[in-house]
């Protein structure tokens, strides 16, 4: 027999209190639209602490003791939904255009580094999709400009002299290990062909790893993008369906620590719902075969 707790009444000074204080954490600003979902996930919570009023859990999430709580709190209200190959002609765009752009750009000063961050990567299909990107496309890029010197065998994915770092990052620490695992499902990987899976995977039961050459070109870390200490020096940020959980404000604040982090010149995707339009005047926009790129603005003497 399942016993059915009366939900715990929230009243709209509580619910205020409690969505001020996740937007301080951590950008989240929920909107009308979305003010049901949190009031379920804030009845979930509270009943799973058997705390019985949400002034109560509010004095809770802002103590010492309280820490924990709030990480999984935020951790419950994140929308971890990704996949591999997400929005293609965005990857098509990375891959045959910016990447080419930097490979030739870095190459001609003679800096061999290459680095990539993808900021809110949730469970990893993200970052490993742009691994296995650049390491196709290097491989091609030198088919037509072969190095002056021997390919040491076995080949390895990054052709040296270059040094590819691919960042991942995210609030959520269970999104993290699962992509930290790099394991995939049958259905989660629909979106990779054949050739792929057999380059970059290896199969195990009915799952497929990320093969460790691969998962060895990503590095996975906590970030929380409210806060002004992120990676910095990247050559491209992939942020892509994480701004839209945000505020105008909030976005603004985003793209202006982005404009930071990124090396000149650098590009910067956000998803296919969102766009710096009337956020700032720091980048421009790049729009080709139904993909958009922003690319940060110089000022060149
Ligand atoms: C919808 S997923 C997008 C995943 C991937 N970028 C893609 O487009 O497929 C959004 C991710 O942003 C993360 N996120 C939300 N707020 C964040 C914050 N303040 N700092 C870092 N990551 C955040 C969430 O945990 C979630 O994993």
């Amino acid at each position: 027999m399942s016993t059915v707790t009366a939900p715990v009444p929230l009243t709209d000074s509580e619910l205020k209190l409690l969505q001020t204080l996740i937007y301080q954490e951590c950008g989240m600003y929920f909107d009308e639209r979305r003010t049901q979902f949190l009031r379920d996930r804030l009845q979930e919570r509270v009943k799973l602490c058997q705390i019985e009023s949400f002034y109560g859990y509010y004095r809770l999430l802002t103590s010492r003791e309280g820490k924990k709580e709030l990480t999984a709190l935020l951790e419950n209200l994140t929308v971890n939904e990704t996949s591999f190959f997400r929005i293609r002609p965005q990857l098509e765009l990375f891959q045959k255009v910016v990447l080419e752009e930097i490979l030739k750009r870095n190459q001609e000063r003679r800096d061999w580094s290459l680095r990539i961050w993808s900021a809110g990567c949730s469970t990893g299909q993200e970052p490993y999709t742009l691994a296995l990107l650049i390491c196709d496309a290097l491989a091609y890029y030198y088919l037509r400009n072969p190095l002056p010197f021997d390919m040491p065998t076995p080949k390895p994915l990054i052709p040296p002299p270059w040094k590819v770092e691919i960042l991942a990052s995210d609030i959520n620490y269970s999104a993290l290990v699962t992509a930290q695992q790099g394991i995939y499902t049958e259905s989660q990987m629909d979106q990779v062909d054949y050739t792929c899976r057999l380059r970059y995977f290896e199969k195990s039961a009915d799952k497929y790893a990320v093969k460790t050459e691969l998962k060895n070109l990503v590095q996975f870390d906590f970030h929380n993008l409210k806060t002004e200490f992120l990676p910095q020096r990247n050559d491209v940020i992939f942020c892509r369906n994480v701004m839209i959980y945000f505020d105008a404000a909030e976005q603004k604040r985003l793209i202006d620590k982005f404009h930071h982090c990124l090396n000149p010149d650098g590009y910067l995707f956000v998803g296919h719902s969102e766009s710096l339009f009337g956020l700032t005047t720091k980048f421009h926009m790049i729009h080709q075969n139904n993909a958009t790129v922003y690319q940060r603005i110089e000022e060149r003497r």
